[in-house]
């Protein structure tokens, strides 16, 4: 029988994972890259149509080409980011964000997360068109995240550091070419996995009693818009810190 995992060990490593920016050039055994992808072959997707397929990226070309790739997207990004009050744009993007790319050149595996719509046709027609769960695609884009989740978690319990780095329309076609995937497939995130180079700065929550409401909605804990927008300042001023290795 599996041995159970006490609570205060898996809050620990819940608690333990932390993106990761900057690693170490020391080489990730195949091992724990499959423990890893087994982890993420296991997520929660809804009809079960685990929509998820994984690329391992090893190939020091293939890197380069895909790190070059992002910094061509990220000059965008960073347009964009400037349209903004300074005091509300991502740390990262305060000045031009060349020393801020993530670990692609240097992480010892990255695995791309790819998501085949089609399977969709799991779960029942009626979530095709009525906007639950936030529009027709969003159970998709959930069960990926999911995967992308669990997949962290189990980069943290082998004590390796990975970062969750969004693809969008802005690279999404360039970086399938790169990788040859199909055009029925998408590719959602990239996870850079490696060791640790740093220790990552506390991290920031919002505290339980601000965001549990007991039977209903407790309208005491409600933010307006004023609120947000102080929470988002201090959010900034936060988290800064994390984003000193890339974003
Ligand atoms: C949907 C989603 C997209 C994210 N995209 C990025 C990203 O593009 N680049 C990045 O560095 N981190 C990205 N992150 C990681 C978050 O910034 C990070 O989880 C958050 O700041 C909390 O910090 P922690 O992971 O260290 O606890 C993403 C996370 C999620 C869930």
């Amino acid at each position: 029988m599996a041995q159970k995992m006490s609570i205060d060990e898996f809050m620990r490593l819940v608690r333990s994972r932390r993106s990761c920016r900057k690693f170490k050039t020391d080489p990730v055994p195949d091992e724990m890259v499959e423990k890893i992808l087994e982890a993420g072959r296991w997520a929660m997707s809804g009809g079960n149509g685990q929509p998820w397929e994984f690329v391992v990226i090893r190939d020091q070309a293939i890197k380069d080409r895909i790190a070059d790739l992002f910094m061509n997207h990220r000059e965008r990004v960073y347009q964009i980011e400037r349209t903004r009050v300074k005091e509300l744009r991502m740390p990262a993007y305060y000045e031009k964000p060349e020393r801020k790319a993530p670990p692609l050149k240097n992480a010892p595996v990255i695995i791309a997360m790819l998501g085949d719509k089609r399977t969709k046709q799991s779960s029942v027609l009626s979530s095709h068109f009525f906007f639950g769960e936030g529009g027709p695609f969003a159970g998709y884009w959930k069960a990926m995240a999911n995967a992308t989740q669990i997949m962290h978690l189990a980069a943290a319990a082998q004590g390796l550091g990975s970062q969750w780095v969004t693809v969008n329309k802005g690279w999404e076609e360039s970086l399938k070419a790169i990788l040859e995937v199909p055009e029925e497939l998408d590719i959602q995130t990239l996870i850079p996995i490696g060791y640790p180079d740093y220790k990552a700065p506390p991290p920031y929550r919002r505290k339980l009693s601000d965001i549990v409401h007991h039977d209903k909605y407790d309208h005491s804990k409600f933010r307006d818009g004023e609120a947000i927008y102080n929470w988002l300042l201090e959010l900034r001023n936060r988290t800064e810190k994390s984003y000193e290795h890339g974003v």
